[in-house]
């Protein structure tokens, strides 16, 4: 403690009844002896004031420091040792204004990082930016979505046509966005100004939603009307103009009259046909987030149908091998919809495969990695399927030789039902095929539940 500061609080405290005595003496009115010893205590008691004062306001300074610093063990320890009541209290109040503070500082500090969690996990990439629009912060599905590529996406004319708009009026702005990078995807953008800015100078947000998915099913759903009119249309081309022709240049032509009706009849079936796969694709589609429950065994369906095969194979003079695993383990399945499956797949494997070929099909126990259940497969020795075309074949009204298709009185919509059939009993189909070698069809059931108690 700096000495002058010392005797200058004493001098203050001792000059006023100094001077009080220095005047009594000076006036006659006290005996200088008792006024000297007077000073002398006044001038003692001052110092020793002084000394507890510049003390404890140190002590004081001290204190606010380690509140400052939130240092609440030091802070008491501080507190404790001040010895003049009023600073005594002065301490004690600031002690509980210092913890006051640090017990909101740390609310406030958690509640902040409660929003940044959220923000954080939120499933759409969300961006919040700087004033000079540059990214201040990225959340977890942003930086997984877009990673290295936030600084091209905030680039985008759109995004920032849209930024424009909302700095101009407020509100939240959308904009539909076509990324190129890292890969093609259409994104929905969606921009709000914040007011005020957020503590880290956050002043305003972008949420990027991914909606590459809706698109491509709003495409698809639009394809697949315009596919299943066109599919319609050629069968309906083709009567009208036979019943004109009847009605016309062939009214009196008995043999030609013959040979169109059997035409029109087999247009006419292939429109049943077609209307009988659309309206089954939909039944199961709808029934799709319903998995059946019913426990059925895949060997006894297997077995059950494969004399229905023999006019068809007989026909292409084709064999039937049959390979069924001895005490298949039931999988939970809708029986009619099983039938079906292999239905489709033995009529691709007798209409696409080798005249004079093989077809095996094979119902056998999954063997592991794959999660126990029933491998249903369906192989044939034809010509196979190009590679290219693999990944699309079970889209609806995909034809890999779209006249061979027709002419064999295909819709393009088997496939489609097996895939949808496969997805309702939470199975996985797979396809393997070699040119020149044949094709494969795999289908895995998972074993049904055990019955319960
Ligand atoms: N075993 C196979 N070998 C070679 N190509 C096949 C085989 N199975 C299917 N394909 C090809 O996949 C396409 C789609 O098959 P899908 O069963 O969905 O339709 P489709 O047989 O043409 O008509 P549908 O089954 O509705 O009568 C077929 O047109 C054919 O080109
Ligand atoms: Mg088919």
């Amino acid at each position: 403690m700096p000495p002058g500061r010392l005797l200058g609080v004493a001098a203050a405290i001792a000059c006023l009844p100094v001077l009080v005595l220095i005047l009594l003496v000076a006036t006659g009115a006290a005996a200088p002896g008792p006024a000297l010893t007077g000073v002398a205590v006044v001038v003692a008691g001052a110092l020793l004031l002084a000394l507890a004062w510049t003390r404890d306001t140190a002590r004081l300074v001290a204190i606010l420091r380690h509140a400052e610093r939130n240092e609440p063990l030091a802070l008491a320890h501080a507190a404790a040792a001040i010895r003049l009541p009023p600073l005594a209290r002065l301490a004690r109040a600031i002690e509980r204004l210092a913890r006051t503070l640090a017990h909101r500082a740390a609310e406030a500090e958690q509640r902040l990082r409660a929003t940044e969690t959220i923000l954080d996990r939120l499933p759409d990439p969300l961006l919040v930016l700087a004033p000079d629009r540059s990214v201040r912060r990225a959340n977890a599905a942003a930086r997984a979505a877009f990673g290295a590529d936030i600084p091209a996406v905030l680039r985008h004319p759109g995004l920032r046509a849209a930024l424009d708009r909302a700095f101009a009026k407020g509100g939240p702005q959308i904009a539909d966005l076509s990324l190129p990078v890292p890969v093609p995807r259409e994104v929905q953008a969606t921009v709000m100004v914040l007011d005020p800015p957020l503590a880290d100078g956050g002043v305003a947000i972008a949420v990027l939603s991914d909606r590459s998915r809706e698109r491509a099913v709003e495409r698809m759903r639009a394809d697949f009307v315009a596919n299943a009119s066109h599919e319609l249309r050629t069968p309906l081309a083709s009567l009208i103009g036979f019943i004109d022709t009847l009605r016309g240049p062939a009214a009196d032509d008995k043999p030609a009259q013959k040979r169109f009706l059997g035409i029109m009849a087999e247009q006419a079936q292939r429109m049943n046909r077609l209307i009988d796969d659309l309206l089954n694709l939909s039944r199961i589609e709808l029934s799709e987030h319903q998995p059946p429950a019913e426990a059925v065994a895949i060997g006894e369906i297997v077995q059950r149908i494969a004399a229905s095969f023999e006019p068809r194979l007989a026909a292409r003079r084709m064999r039937l091998e049959l390979d069924v695993a001895e005490g298949l383990a039931p999988v939970a399945a809708d029986a009619d919809q099983i039938e079906q499956v292999l239905q489709n797949l033995v009529d691709n494997a007798l209409k696409y495969g080798r005249e004079g070929g093989a077809v095996r099909v094979a119902a056998v126990p999954a063997r592991p990695p794959a999660r126990p259940g029933v491998v249903l497969s369906v192989a044939d020795d034809g010509p196979g399927i190009a590679r290219e075309h693999l990944p699309r074949l079970t889209e609806r009204f995909y034809r890999v030789d779209k006249g061979r298709s027709r002419e064999r009185g295909g819709t393009g919509l088997g496939l489609a039902i097996v895939k949808h059939i496969a997805s309702r009993h939470r199975g996985q189909l797979t396809i393997e095929s070699e040119e020149g070698k044949g094709t494969t069809f795999a289908l895995w059931l998972p074993a049904a539940p055990p019955p319960g108690p």
